[in-house]
Protein backbone atom coordinates (compact mmCIF):
# COMPACT_ATOMS: atom_id res chain seq x y z
CA UNK A 1 0.00 0.00 0.00
CA UNK A 2 1.38 3.62 -0.84
CA UNK A 3 2.52 6.16 1.61
CA UNK A 4 -0.48 7.73 3.47
CA UNK A 5 0.11 10.97 2.58
CA UNK A 6 -3.04 13.06 2.95
CA UNK A 7 -4.37 12.60 6.19
CA UNK A 8 -7.50 13.67 6.80
CA UNK A 9 -9.26 13.74 10.69
CA UNK A 10 -13.21 14.31 11.04
CA UNK A 11 -13.53 15.79 14.23
CA UNK A 12 -11.93 18.58 15.38
CA UNK A 13 -12.29 17.89 19.26
CA UNK A 14 -10.35 17.71 22.17
CA UNK A 15 -9.03 14.40 20.66
CA UNK A 16 -9.01 15.23 16.89
CA UNK A 17 -7.67 18.95 17.09
CA UNK A 18 -4.75 17.23 19.64
CA UNK A 19 -3.95 14.14 18.12
CA UNK A 20 -4.03 15.90 14.41
CA UNK A 21 -1.76 18.65 15.59
CA UNK A 22 1.29 16.32 17.20
CA UNK A 23 1.01 14.02 14.20
CA UNK A 24 1.90 16.90 11.83
CA UNK A 25 4.30 18.53 13.91
CA UNK A 26 5.69 15.18 13.83
CA UNK A 27 5.53 13.75 10.05
CA UNK A 28 6.16 17.24 7.98
CA UNK A 29 6.19 15.36 5.23
CA UNK A 30 2.44 14.57 5.12
CA UNK A 31 -0.37 16.97 4.73
CA UNK A 32 -3.20 17.34 7.72
CA UNK A 33 -6.35 18.24 7.46
CA UNK A 34 -8.95 18.41 10.51
CA UNK A 35 -12.25 19.42 9.24
CA UNK A 36 -15.77 19.74 11.70
CA UNK A 37 -19.34 20.58 11.56
CA UNK A 38 -18.99 22.92 13.84
CA UNK A 39 -17.92 26.20 11.79
CA UNK A 40 -17.09 28.00 15.04
CA UNK A 41 -15.01 25.30 16.38
CA UNK A 42 -12.93 25.45 13.35
CA UNK A 43 -12.54 29.18 13.35
CA UNK A 44 -11.27 28.72 16.86
CA UNK A 45 -8.63 26.48 15.88
CA UNK A 46 -7.33 28.91 13.39
CA UNK A 47 -7.39 31.95 15.70
CA UNK A 48 -5.34 32.63 18.67
CA UNK A 49 -7.57 31.25 21.27
CA UNK A 50 -8.33 27.31 20.49
CA UNK A 51 -11.47 26.16 21.54
CA UNK A 52 -10.34 24.88 24.55
CA UNK A 53 -7.28 25.03 27.69
CA UNK A 54 -4.88 22.25 27.04
CA UNK A 55 -1.25 23.20 27.88
CA UNK A 56 1.51 22.93 25.32
CA UNK A 57 -1.52 22.96 22.68
CA UNK A 58 -1.06 26.28 21.01
CA UNK A 59 2.18 25.98 20.63
CA UNK A 60 2.16 22.81 18.69
CA UNK A 61 -0.73 24.19 16.32
CA UNK A 62 1.19 27.36 15.91
CA UNK A 63 4.45 25.85 14.80
CA UNK A 64 2.71 23.85 12.13
CA UNK A 65 -1.19 25.30 11.24
CA UNK A 66 -0.53 26.29 7.51
CA UNK A 67 2.07 24.17 7.05
CA UNK A 68 1.01 20.72 6.93
CA UNK A 69 -1.91 21.38 9.56
CA UNK A 70 -5.45 22.69 8.30
CA UNK A 71 -8.60 23.08 9.31
CA UNK A 72 -11.94 23.23 7.33
CA UNK A 73 -15.78 22.82 6.90
CA UNK A 74 -15.17 21.44 3.29
CA UNK A 75 -15.87 18.05 4.35
CA UNK A 76 -16.38 16.88 0.61
CA UNK A 77 -13.19 17.84 -1.09
CA UNK A 78 -11.17 17.19 2.16
CA UNK A 79 -12.92 13.58 1.91
CA UNK A 80 -12.12 12.89 -1.99
CA UNK A 81 -8.22 14.13 -1.38
CA UNK A 82 -7.80 11.71 1.77
CA UNK A 83 -5.51 8.67 1.68
CA UNK A 84 -6.69 7.92 5.14
CA UNK A 85 -9.67 9.17 7.18
CA UNK A 86 -9.13 9.39 10.57
CA UNK A 87 -12.87 9.97 12.48
CA UNK A 88 -12.82 11.45 15.99
CA UNK A 89 -16.60 12.22 16.21
CA UNK A 90 -18.36 12.01 19.70
CA UNK A 91 -19.83 9.04 20.39
CA UNK A 92 -21.69 9.94 24.37
CA UNK A 93 -24.25 8.29 25.73
CA UNK A 94 -27.80 7.79 24.00
CA UNK A 95 -30.44 9.58 26.12
CA UNK A 96 -33.33 8.01 23.91
CA UNK A 97 -34.77 4.85 22.86
CA UNK A 98 -32.92 1.33 23.01
CA UNK A 99 -30.21 1.65 25.67
CA UNK A 100 -31.15 5.08 26.70
CA UNK A 101 -28.53 6.06 29.59
CA UNK A 102 -25.95 3.16 28.56
CA UNK A 103 -25.41 2.38 24.75
CA UNK A 104 -23.45 4.85 22.86
CA UNK A 105 -25.34 6.95 20.43
CA UNK A 106 -23.65 5.99 17.53
CA UNK A 107 -26.04 8.62 14.79
CA UNK A 108 -22.92 11.24 14.82
CA UNK A 109 -20.42 8.39 13.70
CA UNK A 110 -22.90 6.98 11.38
CA UNK A 111 -23.53 10.23 9.89
CA UNK A 112 -19.53 10.72 9.34
CA UNK A 113 -19.35 7.23 7.54
CA UNK A 114 -22.31 8.25 5.33
CA UNK A 115 -19.88 11.55 4.42
CA UNK A 116 -17.23 9.40 3.41
CA UNK A 117 -19.26 7.12 1.23
CA UNK A 118 -20.97 10.23 -0.22
CA UNK A 119 -17.33 12.17 -0.81
CA UNK A 120 -15.08 9.48 -1.77
CA UNK A 121 -13.03 9.32 -4.92
CA UNK A 122 -11.28 6.08 -4.78
CA UNK A 123 -9.93 3.26 -2.12
CA UNK A 124 -9.97 5.05 1.31
CA UNK A 125 -8.13 3.42 5.12
CA UNK A 126 -10.78 4.69 7.33
CA UNK A 127 -9.30 4.81 11.26
CA UNK A 128 -11.72 4.78 14.19
CA UNK A 129 -10.22 7.18 16.62
CA UNK A 130 -13.29 7.79 18.33
CA UNK A 131 -13.87 5.49 21.18
CA UNK A 132 -16.63 2.90 20.03
CA UNK A 133 -18.84 -0.23 20.92
CA UNK A 134 -16.84 -3.50 20.20
CA UNK A 135 -17.91 -4.56 16.38
CA UNK A 136 -18.33 -0.92 15.15
CA UNK A 137 -15.86 -1.70 12.54
CA UNK A 138 -18.24 -4.17 11.09
CA UNK A 139 -21.02 -1.87 10.86
CA UNK A 140 -18.99 0.88 9.48
CA UNK A 141 -17.63 -1.20 6.36
CA UNK A 142 -21.44 -2.12 6.03
CA UNK A 143 -22.34 1.71 5.42
CA UNK A 144 -18.83 2.61 3.92
CA UNK A 145 -19.84 -0.17 1.06
CA UNK A 146 -23.90 -0.23 1.14
CA UNK A 147 -25.74 1.06 -1.93
CA UNK A 148 -22.95 -0.60 -4.62
CA UNK A 149 -20.46 2.09 -3.62
CA UNK A 150 -17.23 1.34 -6.41
CA UNK A 151 -14.68 1.83 -3.71
CA UNK A 152 -13.10 0.02 -1.14
CA UNK A 153 -13.27 0.76 2.20
CA UNK A 154 -10.49 -0.96 5.14
CA UNK A 155 -11.43 -0.10 8.27
CA UNK A 156 -9.21 -0.23 10.97
CA UNK A 157 -9.26 0.91 14.90
CA UNK A 158 -7.11 3.55 16.34
CA UNK A 159 -8.47 4.42 19.87
CA UNK A 160 -6.81 7.00 21.62
CA UNK A 161 -5.41 6.55 25.35
CA UNK A 162 -4.60 10.67 25.73
CA UNK A 163 -5.69 12.46 29.14
CA UNK A 164 -6.63 16.08 29.00
CA UNK A 165 -4.55 18.60 30.62
CA UNK A 166 -1.25 16.26 29.85
CA UNK A 167 -2.81 15.14 26.16
CA UNK A 168 0.35 16.89 24.85
CA UNK A 169 3.15 15.01 26.46
CA UNK A 170 0.60 12.18 26.04
CA UNK A 171 0.95 12.47 22.25
CA UNK A 172 4.56 13.27 22.08
CA UNK A 173 5.49 9.99 24.54
CA UNK A 174 2.54 7.40 24.51
CA UNK A 175 2.90 4.38 26.55
CA UNK A 176 1.36 2.25 23.67
CA UNK A 177 0.23 2.94 20.46
CA UNK A 178 -2.64 0.59 19.39
CA UNK A 179 -3.73 -0.51 15.74
CA UNK A 180 -6.23 -3.14 14.98
CA UNK A 181 -7.14 -4.39 11.59
CA UNK A 182 -8.87 -7.21 9.65
CA UNK A 183 -6.14 -10.02 9.57
CA UNK A 184 -6.59 -10.27 5.92
CA UNK A 185 -3.76 -9.04 3.35
CA UNK A 186 -5.73 -6.03 2.60
CA UNK A 187 -6.24 -5.37 6.17
CA UNK A 188 -2.68 -5.82 7.12
CA UNK A 189 -1.44 -3.52 4.49
CA UNK A 190 -3.54 -0.67 5.55
CA UNK A 191 -2.54 -1.63 9.27
CA UNK A 192 1.82 -1.14 8.25
CA UNK A 193 0.62 1.52 6.73
CA UNK A 194 -1.07 3.65 9.70
CA UNK A 195 1.46 2.17 11.83
CA UNK A 196 4.17 3.93 10.14
CA UNK A 197 2.57 7.44 10.39
CA UNK A 198 3.35 6.52 13.92
CA UNK A 199 6.56 5.18 14.01
CA UNK A 200 7.36 8.63 12.48
CA UNK A 201 8.13 9.43 16.42
CA UNK A 202 7.15 6.39 18.68
CA UNK A 203 9.46 3.05 18.60
CA UNK A 204 8.14 0.57 17.04
CA UNK A 205 7.96 -1.69 20.19
CA UNK A 206 5.58 0.52 21.66
CA UNK A 207 3.14 0.39 18.51
CA UNK A 208 0.72 -2.88 19.31
CA UNK A 209 -1.08 -4.47 16.45
CA UNK A 210 -4.20 -6.56 17.28
CA UNK A 211 -7.22 -7.84 15.44
CA UNK A 212 -9.69 -4.69 14.94
CA UNK A 213 -12.24 -6.40 18.01
CA UNK A 214 -9.25 -6.57 20.67
CA UNK A 215 -8.22 -2.98 19.83
CA UNK A 216 -11.76 -1.49 20.02
CA UNK A 217 -12.68 -4.05 23.26
CA UNK A 218 -8.88 -2.43 24.74
CA UNK A 219 -10.40 1.10 24.66
CA UNK A 220 -13.24 0.54 26.83
CA UNK A 221 -11.20 -1.74 28.78
CA UNK A 222 -8.75 0.67 30.13
CA UNK A 223 -11.01 3.37 30.84
CA UNK A 224 -13.14 0.71 33.29
CA UNK A 225 -10.01 -0.41 34.64
CA UNK A 226 -8.90 3.33 35.23
CA UNK A 227 -12.00 4.66 36.50
CA UNK A 228 -12.43 1.40 38.71
CA UNK A 229 -9.07 2.07 40.72
CA UNK A 230 -10.42 5.54 41.42
CA UNK A 231 -13.97 4.10 42.87
CA UNK A 232 -12.13 1.70 44.87
CA UNK A 233 -9.48 4.26 46.59
CA UNK A 234 -12.81 6.23 47.00
CA UNK A 235 -14.85 3.32 48.32
CA UNK A 236 -11.33 2.80 50.79
CA UNK A 237 -11.91 6.59 51.61
CA UNK A 238 -15.45 6.05 53.14
CA UNK A 239 -13.83 2.99 55.39
CA UNK A 240 -11.17 5.03 56.77
CA UNK A 241 -13.01 8.58 57.92
CA UNK A 242 -14.78 5.71 59.76
CA UNK A 243 -12.22 3.57 61.44
CA UNK A 244 -9.29 7.05 61.46
CA UNK A 245 -7.37 5.22 59.03
CA UNK A 246 -5.76 7.19 56.37
CA UNK A 247 -6.60 6.71 52.43
CA UNK A 248 -3.28 8.74 51.50
CA UNK A 249 -0.88 6.50 53.61
CA UNK A 250 -3.13 3.42 52.65
CA UNK A 251 -3.07 4.46 48.70
CA UNK A 252 1.10 4.85 49.26
CA UNK A 253 1.13 1.07 50.90
CA UNK A 254 -1.02 -0.78 48.78
CA UNK A 255 0.68 1.33 45.32
CA UNK A 256 3.97 -0.10 46.69
CA UNK A 257 3.53 -3.18 45.80
CA UNK A 258 4.73 -3.44 41.92
CA UNK A 259 1.85 -6.04 41.17
CA UNK A 260 -0.65 -2.69 42.06
CA UNK A 261 1.57 0.18 41.04
CA UNK A 262 1.04 4.04 42.85
CA UNK A 263 -0.98 5.78 39.91
CA UNK A 264 -4.66 6.49 40.15
CA UNK A 265 -4.83 5.98 43.39
CA UNK A 266 -5.85 9.19 44.41
CA UNK A 267 -9.30 9.39 46.36
CA UNK A 268 -11.39 12.41 45.81
CA UNK A 269 -14.59 13.62 45.36
CA UNK A 270 -15.16 11.28 41.92
CA UNK A 271 -14.33 11.26 39.03
CA UNK A 272 -15.45 13.45 36.01
CA UNK A 273 -14.63 14.25 32.26
CA UNK A 274 -16.58 12.75 29.22
CA UNK A 275 -15.41 9.07 29.02
CA UNK A 276 -15.12 7.18 32.08
CA UNK A 277 -18.66 7.07 32.73
CA UNK A 278 -19.65 6.94 29.27
CA UNK A 279 -17.51 3.85 28.20
CA UNK A 280 -17.81 1.86 31.34
CA UNK A 281 -21.86 2.75 30.42
CA UNK A 282 -21.15 1.62 27.11
CA UNK A 283 -19.58 -1.52 28.32
CA UNK A 284 -22.33 -2.73 30.61
CA UNK A 285 -24.66 -2.61 27.71
CA UNK A 286 -22.24 -4.57 25.68
CA UNK A 287 -22.34 -7.25 28.88
CA UNK A 288 -25.89 -6.98 29.29
CA UNK A 289 -26.63 -7.49 25.47
CA UNK A 290 -24.20 -10.20 25.50
CA UNK A 291 -26.48 -12.21 28.58
CA UNK A 292 -23.30 -11.18 30.77
CA UNK A 293 -25.50 -9.99 33.70
CA UNK A 294 -22.43 -10.61 36.28
CA UNK A 295 -19.85 -8.58 34.51
CA UNK A 296 -22.53 -6.00 33.53
CA UNK A 297 -23.25 -5.34 37.32
CA UNK A 298 -19.75 -5.43 38.38
CA UNK A 299 -19.18 -2.28 35.95
CA UNK A 300 -22.38 -0.71 36.97
CA UNK A 301 -20.93 -0.47 40.38
CA UNK A 302 -17.87 1.53 39.61
CA UNK A 303 -19.99 3.85 38.19
CA UNK A 304 -22.02 3.60 41.10
CA UNK A 305 -20.03 3.74 43.77
CA UNK A 306 -18.47 7.35 42.06
CA UNK A 307 -22.45 8.62 42.08
CA UNK A 308 -22.04 8.03 45.58
CA UNK A 309 -18.70 9.72 46.41
CA UNK A 310 -20.13 12.61 44.80
CA UNK A 311 -23.02 12.48 47.22
CA UNK A 312 -21.86 11.64 49.93
CA UNK A 313 -19.20 14.43 49.77
CA UNK A 314 -21.81 17.00 50.07
CA UNK A 315 -23.46 15.12 52.72
CA UNK A 316 -20.67 15.42 54.96
CA UNK A 317 -20.66 19.47 53.67
CA UNK A 318 -23.78 19.37 55.02
CA UNK A 319 -22.86 17.55 59.00
CA UNK A 320 -20.21 19.57 59.31
CA UNK A 321 -22.37 23.28 59.18
CA UNK A 322 -24.99 22.26 61.31
CA UNK A 323 -26.51 20.55 58.73
CA UNK A 324 -27.99 23.78 56.80
CA UNK A 325 -26.28 25.87 54.36
CA UNK A 326 -29.19 27.83 53.34
CA UNK A 327 -28.36 31.45 52.79
CA UNK A 328 -24.63 30.71 53.37
CA UNK A 329 -21.59 31.84 50.96
CA UNK A 330 -19.98 28.42 49.80
CA UNK A 331 -16.56 28.99 47.57
CA UNK A 332 -16.53 26.42 45.20
CA UNK A 333 -12.28 26.51 44.36
CA UNK A 334 -12.54 24.77 40.87
CA UNK A 335 -15.40 23.47 38.42
CA UNK A 336 -13.30 21.81 35.69
CA UNK A 337 -13.05 17.47 36.13
CA UNK A 338 -9.34 17.76 36.74
CA UNK A 339 -6.72 20.24 36.58
CA UNK A 340 -5.00 21.88 33.12
CA UNK A 341 -8.15 21.40 31.05
CA UNK A 342 -11.30 24.12 30.81
CA UNK A 343 -13.20 21.11 30.21
CA UNK A 344 -16.19 20.79 32.30
CA UNK A 345 -18.21 17.11 31.01
CA UNK A 346 -18.94 15.17 34.02
CA UNK A 347 -17.29 17.40 36.02
CA UNK A 348 -18.09 16.66 39.87
CA UNK A 349 -18.33 19.66 40.63
CA UNK A 350 -21.71 20.56 38.65
CA UNK A 351 -22.93 17.93 41.12
CA UNK A 352 -21.55 19.05 44.21
CA UNK A 353 -23.13 22.68 42.43
CA UNK A 354 -26.59 21.53 41.97
CA UNK A 355 -26.58 19.47 45.66
CA UNK A 356 -25.54 22.37 47.71
CA UNK A 357 -28.11 24.78 45.10
CA UNK A 358 -30.94 22.61 45.93
CA UNK A 359 -29.78 23.47 49.93
CA UNK A 360 -30.35 26.82 49.00
CA UNK A 361 -26.61 28.07 49.74
CA UNK A 362 -25.02 31.23 48.28
CA UNK A 363 -22.23 29.88 45.74
CA UNK A 364 -19.39 31.19 44.14
CA UNK A 365 -17.82 29.39 41.64
CA UNK A 366 -14.01 29.90 41.02
CA UNK A 367 -11.67 28.17 38.21
CA UNK A 368 -9.18 30.15 35.79
CA UNK A 369 -10.38 28.20 33.12
CA UNK A 370 -13.19 26.58 32.95
CA UNK A 371 -16.02 29.58 34.20
CA UNK A 372 -17.28 30.23 30.71
CA UNK A 373 -18.68 26.91 30.95
CA UNK A 374 -19.64 26.83 34.82
CA UNK A 375 -21.75 30.15 33.75
CA UNK A 376 -23.78 27.75 31.04
CA UNK A 377 -24.11 24.69 33.25
CA UNK A 378 -25.15 26.42 36.58
CA UNK A 379 -27.38 29.11 34.83
CA UNK A 380 -30.71 27.57 36.02
CA UNK A 381 -29.78 27.97 39.78
CA UNK A 382 -29.67 31.63 38.65
CA UNK A 383 -29.05 34.11 41.09
CA UNK A 384 -27.77 32.25 43.69
CA UNK A 385 -24.72 31.09 41.88
CA UNK A 386 -22.40 33.47 41.26
CA UNK A 387 -18.95 33.36 38.98
CA UNK A 388 -15.41 35.12 40.64
CA UNK A 389 -12.24 34.40 38.89
CA UNK A 390 -10.28 35.70 41.70
CA UNK A 391 -10.12 33.23 44.39
CA UNK A 392 -9.34 35.70 47.45
CA UNK A 393 -12.56 37.90 46.10
CA UNK A 394 -14.23 34.22 45.95
CA UNK A 395 -14.09 33.33 49.01
CA UNK A 396 -14.30 36.81 50.83
CA UNK A 397 -17.28 36.71 53.33
CA UNK A 398 -17.50 32.91 52.94
CA UNK A 399 -18.54 30.52 55.30
CA UNK A 400 -17.36 27.38 53.64
CA UNK A 401 -14.62 26.64 50.96
CA UNK A 402 -14.72 23.56 49.21
CA UNK A 403 -11.54 22.22 46.74
CA UNK A 404 -13.09 20.30 43.70
CA UNK A 405 -10.45 20.62 41.56
CA UNK A 406 -6.74 20.36 41.93
CA UNK A 407 -5.02 23.30 40.18
CA UNK A 408 -1.82 23.84 41.63
CA UNK A 409 -2.83 27.76 42.15
CA UNK A 410 -5.38 26.66 44.80
CA UNK A 411 -2.72 24.91 46.45
CA UNK A 412 -0.10 27.58 46.63
CA UNK A 413 -2.68 30.73 48.25
CA UNK A 414 -2.31 32.31 51.06
CA UNK A 415 -4.45 30.40 53.22
CA UNK A 416 -3.90 32.84 56.16
CA UNK A 417 -5.54 35.47 54.23
CA UNK A 418 -7.98 32.89 53.00
CA UNK A 419 -9.13 32.55 56.71
CA UNK A 420 -9.20 35.97 57.55
CA UNK A 421 -11.26 37.10 55.08
CA UNK A 422 -13.77 34.19 55.83
CA UNK A 423 -16.82 33.99 58.73
CA UNK A 424 -16.51 32.13 61.63
CA UNK A 425 -15.76 29.37 62.13
CA UNK A 426 -14.60 28.50 58.65
CA UNK A 427 -14.42 25.59 57.27
CA UNK A 428 -12.63 24.02 54.49
CA UNK A 429 -13.19 21.20 52.47
CA UNK A 430 -10.69 19.28 50.64
CA UNK A 431 -12.29 17.22 47.46
CA UNK A 432 -9.37 16.44 46.17
CA UNK A 433 -6.85 15.95 48.99
CA UNK A 434 -4.54 18.70 47.50
CA UNK A 435 -4.00 20.78 50.48
CA UNK A 436 -1.65 20.76 53.34
CA UNK A 437 -4.68 20.01 56.42
CA UNK A 438 -1.91 20.20 59.35
CA UNK A 439 -1.00 23.39 58.06
CA UNK A 440 -5.10 24.70 57.85
CA UNK A 441 -5.72 23.46 60.88
CA UNK A 442 -3.14 25.25 62.74
CA UNK A 443 -4.42 28.51 60.89
CA UNK A 444 -7.87 27.75 62.46
CA UNK A 445 -9.87 26.26 59.68
CA UNK A 446 -12.30 23.46 60.36
CA UNK A 447 -10.88 20.75 57.87
CA UNK A 448 -12.55 18.14 56.28
CA UNK A 449 -10.61 15.98 53.58
CA UNK A 450 -11.39 12.60 51.57
CA UNK A 451 -10.96 9.38 53.06
CA UNK A 452 -9.17 11.04 56.05
CA UNK A 453 -10.28 12.22 59.96
CA UNK A 454 -12.08 15.76 60.43
CA UNK A 455 -9.75 17.97 62.16
CA UNK A 456 -12.11 19.90 64.13
CA UNK A 457 -11.50 22.66 66.56
CA UNK A 458 -15.14 22.17 68.28
CA UNK A 459 -15.03 20.03 71.56
P1 LIG B 1 -15.74 16.43 21.03
O1 LIG B 1 -17.19 16.54 21.22
O2 LIG B 1 -14.82 17.41 21.66
O3 LIG B 1 -15.40 16.48 19.46
C1 LIG B 1 -16.12 15.80 18.48
C2 LIG B 1 -16.26 16.72 17.27
O4 LIG B 1 -16.87 15.96 16.20
C3 LIG B 1 -17.18 17.92 17.51
O5 LIG B 1 -16.46 19.12 17.28
C4 LIG B 1 -18.32 17.73 16.51
O6 LIG B 1 -18.81 18.94 15.96
C5 LIG B 1 -17.66 16.88 15.44
N1 LIG B 1 -18.62 16.15 14.62
C6 LIG B 1 -19.70 15.42 15.01
N2 LIG B 1 -20.32 14.90 13.94
C7 LIG B 1 -19.64 15.31 12.84
C8 LIG B 1 -19.80 15.08 11.45
N3 LIG B 1 -20.81 14.35 10.97
N4 LIG B 1 -18.93 15.66 10.59
C9 LIG B 1 -17.91 16.43 11.07
N5 LIG B 1 -17.69 16.66 12.39
C10 LIG B 1 -18.56 16.11 13.26
O7 LIG B 1 -15.35 14.95 21.46
P2 LIG B 1 -13.92 14.41 21.96
O8 LIG B 1 -13.76 14.65 23.40
O9 LIG B 1 -12.86 14.89 21.01
O10 LIG B 1 -14.12 12.85 21.78
C11 LIG B 1 -14.19 12.27 20.50
C12 LIG B 1 -14.10 10.77 20.64
O11 LIG B 1 -12.82 10.42 21.20
C13 LIG B 1 -15.13 10.15 21.57
O12 LIG B 1 -15.49 8.88 21.07
C14 LIG B 1 -14.39 9.99 22.87
O13 LIG B 1 -14.90 8.92 23.64
C15 LIG B 1 -13.00 9.65 22.40
N6 LIG B 1 -11.92 10.02 23.32
C16 LIG B 1 -11.94 11.23 23.96
C17 LIG B 1 -10.88 11.61 24.79
C18 LIG B 1 -10.85 12.93 25.52
O14 LIG B 1 -9.94 13.15 26.29
N7 LIG B 1 -11.79 13.83 25.32
C19 LIG B 1 -9.78 10.75 24.92
C20 LIG B 1 -9.78 9.54 24.23
C21 LIG B 1 -10.86 9.19 23.43
C1 LIG C 1 -9.10 9.43 30.77
C2 LIG C 1 -7.97 8.41 30.61
O1 LIG C 1 -6.97 8.66 31.60
C3 LIG C 1 -7.36 8.49 29.22
O2 LIG C 1 -6.38 7.47 29.05
C4 LIG C 1 -8.47 8.31 28.18
O3 LIG C 1 -7.94 8.44 26.87
C5 LIG C 1 -9.52 9.37 28.40
O4 LIG C 1 -10.05 9.24 29.74
C6 LIG C 1 -10.71 9.22 27.49
O5 LIG C 1 -10.95 8.16 26.93
O6 LIG C 1 -11.40 10.24 27.40
P1 LIG C 1 -9.23 12.03 31.27
O7 LIG C 1 -10.65 11.74 31.56
O8 LIG C 1 -8.91 13.13 30.34
O9 LIG C 1 -8.52 10.72 30.67
O10 LIG C 1 -8.46 12.35 32.64
P2 LIG C 1 -7.93 11.43 33.86
O11 LIG C 1 -6.61 11.91 34.24
O12 LIG C 1 -8.09 10.00 33.56
O13 LIG C 1 -8.94 11.84 35.02
C7 LIG C 1 -10.30 11.46 34.98
C8 LIG C 1 -10.95 11.82 36.31
O14 LIG C 1 -10.49 10.97 37.35
C9 LIG C 1 -10.69 13.24 36.77
O15 LIG C 1 -11.87 13.80 37.31
C10 LIG C 1 -9.63 13.08 37.84
O16 LIG C 1 -9.64 14.11 38.79
C11 LIG C 1 -10.05 11.75 38.44
N1 LIG C 1 -8.97 11.02 39.13
C12 LIG C 1 -7.89 10.61 38.43
C13 LIG C 1 -9.10 10.71 40.48
O17 LIG C 1 -10.10 11.07 41.13
N2 LIG C 1 -8.10 10.01 41.09
C14 LIG C 1 -7.00 9.59 40.42
O18 LIG C 1 -6.13 8.93 41.04
C15 LIG C 1 -6.89 9.89 39.06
Amino acid sequence: MKKLQNILCIGAGYVGGPTMAMIAKKCPGRKVTVVDINAARIAAWKSDSLPFYEPGLREVVRDTIGKNLFFSTDIKSAVAEADVVFVAVNTPTKTFGQGAGRAADLQYWEKTAREIQDWATHDLVVVEKSTLPVRTATAMKRVLESGGSPYRFEVLSNPEFLAEGTAIADLENPDRVLVGSAETPEGLAAREAVVDIYAEWVPRDRILTTNVWSSELSKLAANAFLAQRISSVNALSELCEKTGADVTEVARAIGCDSRIGPKFLKAGVGFGGSCFKKDILNLVYLCESQGLGEAAAYWNSVVEMNAHQETRFVAGMLRAMFNTVAGKRVALLGYAFKADTSDTRETPAKVVADLLAEERADLVVCDPHALDNARVELAPHGDSVTFESDPYRAVAGADAVAVLTDWRQFAALDWRRVFDSMRKPAFLFDGRNCLDHKALFDIGFHVFAVGKAPMSHFD
